[in-house]
């Protein structure tokens, strides 16, 4: 694998954050073309938070959600450090990414993860991509605290956020924020599960500050599920539930960089019910953005802080959306339209569309 290993559209974000990732010469450039994702204004939302919001569209990066930002750097690292395998925990993203980027390095990966508490499109990937895939009876929050174990003192890579090489990935999502929009949102509205990500972007606009590429910093709203929101809730939800299940976690393990993002930015943390993250699945679906249920909660933590007055009219506000539709197909054909049966003639279609 050498430097030159992926072009346009994105050279990935080793290649175009170099200066500002722990990397150097001797670090194999494990990449799949990762990051330059699109920030999309959305005129529907808009125009009803009468704000300036905008979608930050991670769904789009190569195994379909911002994990590959950190994965870069991770596996990278590994490969530098000589792992022999790589290991992490995952509601689905975490795998696909860990999966397909070990694939790429061509080092094996194993993955574990709640039974039952993976979308089909992610296990899928973290399947096809060759990784070992390990169903526990348990919560992602069991899976995480056995694979931490298990890479401890090993010639293992654990590649949850707690890797620190993940989180420096992750950052530099902030980093295009401030390039694509020219400055620093007001605003800035995130799904929280484990907590890496926040942890991150606060990171990332800290950084943007000292290196004279913008001025000033967004207050940090972090999102999650009234059903899995142990930071708003203040104590651990054994049995965390919500339809979103990238973020159904009872026990975040960045717990302590979520509150700090929240407080010294001079946002908040906050939960909504799994209705309002249906409803905003629905909302930017219909303006041609397919998400995950967990990336809507961003857009349905919008509304609530809309509506509770904390988003200043003629605010420039950036929603993350943080993995793609496709991810989680069920949930799709369960709450969205159903497919019509018609006859398979010219007719029958013309007086359906009442165009007959
Ligand atoms: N959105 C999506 C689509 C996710 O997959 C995750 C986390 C989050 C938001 C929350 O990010 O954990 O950094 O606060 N997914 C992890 C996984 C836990 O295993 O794929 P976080």
């Amino acid at each position: 694998m050498n430097r030159k290993s992926a072009t346009v559209p994105s050279p990935g974000v080793i290649n175009r954050y170099f200066d500002r990732l722990p990397v150097g010469a001797a670090t194999p450039i494990v990449t799949l073309g990762e990051g330059g994702t699109p920030l999309l204004l959305s005129d529907r939302l808009s125009k009803e938070a009468d704000a300036e919001v905008w979608l930050k569209y991670e769904g789009l990066n190569p195994t379909g959600s911002f994990k590959d930002r950190g994965m870069t750097v991770a596996v990278s690292k590994a490969v530098e450090g000589d792992t022999r395998l790589v290991v992490c925990a995952s509601t689905g993203n975490t795998s696909a990414s860990a999966a397909a980027y070990s694939a790429r390095a061509g080092i094996p990966c194993a993955v574990v993860v709640p039974k039952g508490g993976v979308a089909a499109g992610k296990l899928s990937q973290a399947v096809m991509h060759g990784a070992r895939v390990f169903e526990i009876d348990a919560t992602f929050d069991k899976a995480l605290r056995i694979v931490t174990e298990l890479a401890e003192g090993r010639q293992v890579t654990l590649v949850n956020s707690t890797n620190p090489f993940r989180l420096e990935g992750q950052k530099t999502a902030a980093f295009e924020v401030v390039e694509d929009l020219g400055r620093t949102p007001d605003i800035h509205i995130m799904p929280v599960g484990n907590a890496g990500n926040i942890t991150a972007y606060w990171r990332g606009y800290r950084e943007a500050v000292e290196l004279g590429w913008s001025v000033g910093r967004p207050r940090m709203y972090g999102v999650q599920a009234d059903g899995a929101a142990p930071i708003v809730r203040g104590r651990v939800v054994d049995q965390p539930r919500t339809i979103a299940s990238a973020i159904r976690i009872g026990d975040p393990a960045s717990r302590s960089g979520a509150l700090e993002a929240a407080g010294d930015s001079g946002g908040s943390i906050v939960s909504v019910p799994d209705d309002a993250i249906v409803e905003a699945y629905h909302s930017v679906a219909r303006e041609g953005v397919f998400v995950e249920p967990a990336a809507a909660a961003s857009v349905a933590g919008l509304r609530h802080l809309s509506r509770s007055g904390l988003v200043p009219r003629g605010s420039t506000v950036v929603c993350v959306l943080t993995g793609h539709g496709l991810k989680d197909p069920e949930v799709a054909l369960v709450h969205g339209l159903q497919p019509e049966r018609v006859e398979p003639q010219v007719d029958a279609l013309l007086e359906r569309l009442q165009l007959a």
